[in-house]
């Protein structure tokens, strides 16, 4: 799809890939822009940067009446929503002894919030027969993240998702688009923690990872890799699942010793 004209929102824009994403969105010739994230000030700062084109929308994409208000005024102001990117996740380091609550925290704000963004905005691009998902997961979503149990299955389910979006809609001019990058230096990595140290060393900048999304889109691929490497790891695993699992406890043990 080409991004020239389009009515773009983008969750969790206030910084790191989803500011990237709304500034090369803007760049690319979108007629709006909309740039939500929780932190209000930070989606109006990043809005205000795109001048015409920009809109600022405070919302917590884990509240689905907060993101019902997010589609409403996106529609209200901008008339439709052409391409809507489920970007917000977070993360919480740990395994299964991570508390029920926090368990609770990452299903929402990194899946819930993907079915309700669906939920509220699949009637209208039905009636206007397209539109374009575009859900940011991981490669943690075809691989995994060692250092959080959370994490890999909040990403995993993103990608299910998507594929079932894309199977469901896709005769019906829905397109999806699931991103599914390693490092990117954004505050989402913490030096503090080995595993995301190991991470940074391949870490691409958000811009680059932005290029790659909107390059993406433009191609209509269903899987985006910023990190063209993760192809081989996903064909790896594939290949040989056990011998993709040893070498993921080989690598556990190197980081974590
Ligand atoms: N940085 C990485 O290495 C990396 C790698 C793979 C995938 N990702 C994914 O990319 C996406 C963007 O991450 P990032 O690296 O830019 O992170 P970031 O922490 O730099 O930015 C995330 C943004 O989301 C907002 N946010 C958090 N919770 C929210 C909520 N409930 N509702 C609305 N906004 C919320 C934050 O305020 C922040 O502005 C996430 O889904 C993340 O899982 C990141």
């Amino acid at each position: 799809m080409e991004i020239q004209g389009r009515v773009v929102v983008v969750t969790g824009a206030g910084r790191g890939i989803g500011a990237a994403m709304c500034r090369q969105f803007a760049s690319a010739g979108a007629e709006r822009v909309v740039v939500s994230d929780r932190d209000a000030e930070s989606a109006w700062s990043v809005a205000a940067e795109l001048g015409a084109a920009g809109l600022g929308v405070a919302c917590d994409v884990g509240v689905e009446a907060e993101v019902q208000q997010l589609v409403a005024s996106a529609l209200e102001t901008c008339g439709r929503i052409d391409i809507f990117c489920s970007n917000a996740g977070i993360t919480v380091k740990g395994g299964v002894e991570t508390t029920n609550s926090d368990w609770q925290r990452m299903w929402d704000v990194n899946v819930m919030s993907r079915i309700y963004a669906a939920r509220a905005v699949i009637p209208g691009m039905l009636q206007q027969k397209s539109g374009y998902f575009v859900q940011t997961a991981s490669a943690a979503g075809l691989l995994t993240e060692i250092g959080s149990a959370s994490y890999s299955v909040t990403k995993h389910a993103d990608l299910a998702l998507s594929e079932w979006l894309s199977v469901c809609y896709g005769r019906q001019g829905i397109r999806v688009s699931c991103v599914c990058p390693l490092g990117v230096e954004t505050d989402m990595l913490d030096d503090g923690d080995p595993i995301h140290r190991y991470l940074h060393l391949h870490a691409i900048t958000a811009e680059s990872a932005a290029a790659a999304i909107l390059k993406g889109i433009e191609a209509e691929e269903f899987l985006i890799l910023p990190h063209p490497e993760v192809l081989d790891f996903y064909r790896l695993k594939g290949e040989n699942y056990d011998r993709w699992l040893r070498g993921m406890q080989r690598l556990r043990q190197k980081l974590t010793w």
